[in-house]
């Protein structure tokens, strides 16, 4: 502490002239830092942000290798301001907290600097989902860690109540290496690296993007037959409640894993976290959706680690499914197809043509009502713009007694009007 005092700077600082701020750290620990991260020399048309920049050394480093920068702190730190004017640089600085940066306000970045600030904080998980949504490429993220090799088998995240780390009181957790890992799948990158563990000091490389797909692959691509929302079936999904998605797909390789599936949501590569075979040669993976996509529909793609990516399937995210009104022009038994009627059984659906469906409706937000009572519905038939009713199968439980009831669909707050159906 005293020496920080006598020096004033954290980072020393390499000046122009020659000349160097000396900081706490030396030139040569902090370039040897910069030696480790896996970025070309020139970042000339790249956008960089740097979280936590304290006197801003990554800062104007990455500036001086020519990209356009931006530094951001909780804290508002007045060397920065001195080091910036003595070095002429145009770094723009912003005194604000990681937990606040989003798309809306600060844009996104090609690599995005995370270092020395995730045990500061009380909500680490939820900093680097901010963190890996304005992150396009690559995030460094650079954190204390409880241990020094990844010998550990389970995740664990130490909690700091008061001044147990190092006597600070801004110190607020410490993560094995495995727990950070996980952490930086979690939040939404598909491949963090483990670049260096020194001294309780971990070094991650977090890309969004999975590897190049092999120039000649040894397996097909998976046969990607659906993605849905892993909980309701349907295709709309939202990160705001921390949907799922899972991917049914067909693959003739034997061995897929949670290591070797390569999801990929709206050009994202994203970590899955189940995969399973569901008999000969049926796979399902579930996986998160990747932070950062906008509003609206966006391609998913799987690959394995043998082959290229599949053909897409598409899913809504964020999307309001709404209509000004619906109309059933037609219901049926699923097996007779009489009209107007259904035959109570073990087995037993409606098949309802139902018209004025947005483009997204689906099993997730389409309802269907039998005399007041709510029908789950199964299957919805694929969206089509020209505007014909679309097939909706709601499946009739058994003991349904037999009579004549209203029939009525709904989507939101709109509600089509009733038609009557016989149950035999
Ligand atoms: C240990 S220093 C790391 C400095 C630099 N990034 C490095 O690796 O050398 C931690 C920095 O993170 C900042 N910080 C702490 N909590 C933060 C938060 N919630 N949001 C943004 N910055 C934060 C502190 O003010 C401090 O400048």
């Amino acid at each position: 502490m005293e020496d920080f005092l006598r020096k004033g700077f954290y980072h020393s600082i390499p000046l122009p002239d020659g000349r160097v701020l000396e900081g706490i750290l030396p030139l040569d620990v902090l370039n040897e830092r910069v030696s480790e991260f896996p970025i070309p020399a020139s970042l000339a048309g790249k956008r960089v942000l740097d979280i936590g920049t304290w006197d801003g050394f990554f800062a104007f480093e990455m500036e001086r290798r020519g990209a356009g920068v931006v530094a951001i702190d909780s804290t508002e730190v007045e060397n920065f301001y001195v080091a910036r004017q003595l070095l002429g640089s145009h770094v723009e600085y912003h005194v604000q907290d990681v937990y606040d940066l989003s798309i809306p306000r600060n844009g996104v970045f090609d690599i995005v600097f995370f270092m020395g600030v995730l045990y500061h904080l009380k909500h680490p998980l939820l900093a680097l989902e901010r963190v890996c949504e304005v992150t396009r490429e690559l995030a460094i993220v650079e954190s204390f860690v409880t241990n020094e090799s990844l010998n550990d088998e389970v995740p664990t995240l130490q909690f700091y109540e008061t001044s147990e780390l190092l006597g600070q009181i801004d110190n607020w957790c410490g993560p094995n290496i495995q727990c950070l890992l996980a952490f930086c799948r979690t939040a939404g990158f598909a491949r963090p690296q483990l670049l260096r563990v020194n001294r309780q000091r971990a070094l991650v490389a977090c890309y969004r993007h999975w590897l190049p797909e092999p120039e000649h692959p040894s397996a097909p691509p998976p046969n990607l037959l659906a993605t849905t929302h892993s909980g309701n079936y349907g295709i709309n999904v939202s990160p705001k409640t921390d949907d799922f998605l899972t991917a049914f797909f067909k693959s003739g390789e034997e061995s897929l894993t949670r290591e070797n599936v390569f999801p990929q949501v709206g050009g994202f590569g994203v970590a899955p976290v189940a995969v399973i075979n569901t008999g000969a040669d049926g796979w399902q993976a579930s996986f998160r959706i990747p932070p950062g996509l906008s509003a609206g529909w966006h391609d998913v793609h799987l690959r394995t680690a043998n082959s290229r990516f599949s053909q897409p399937t598409r899913i809504a995210i964020d999307m309001p499914a709404q209509t000004d009104s619906l109309s059933i022009t037609g219901a049926c038994d699923a097996k007779s197809w009489r009209p107007g009627e259904v035959a109570a059984s073990d087995d037993a659906f409606l098949c309802i043509w139902v018209k004025g469906l947005p483009v997204n409706a689906d099993r997730g937000n389409i309802r269907v009502f039998l005399g007041g009572k709510k029908l789950a519905v199964h299957q919805v038939s694929p969206r089509d713009d020209s505007g014909e009713p679309r097939q909706v199968n709601a499946k009739l439980p058994a003991d349904f007694p037999a009579g004549r009831y209203d029939l009525v669909a709904a989507l939101g707050e709109t509600r089509s009007e009733a038609v009557s159906v016989r149950v035999v």
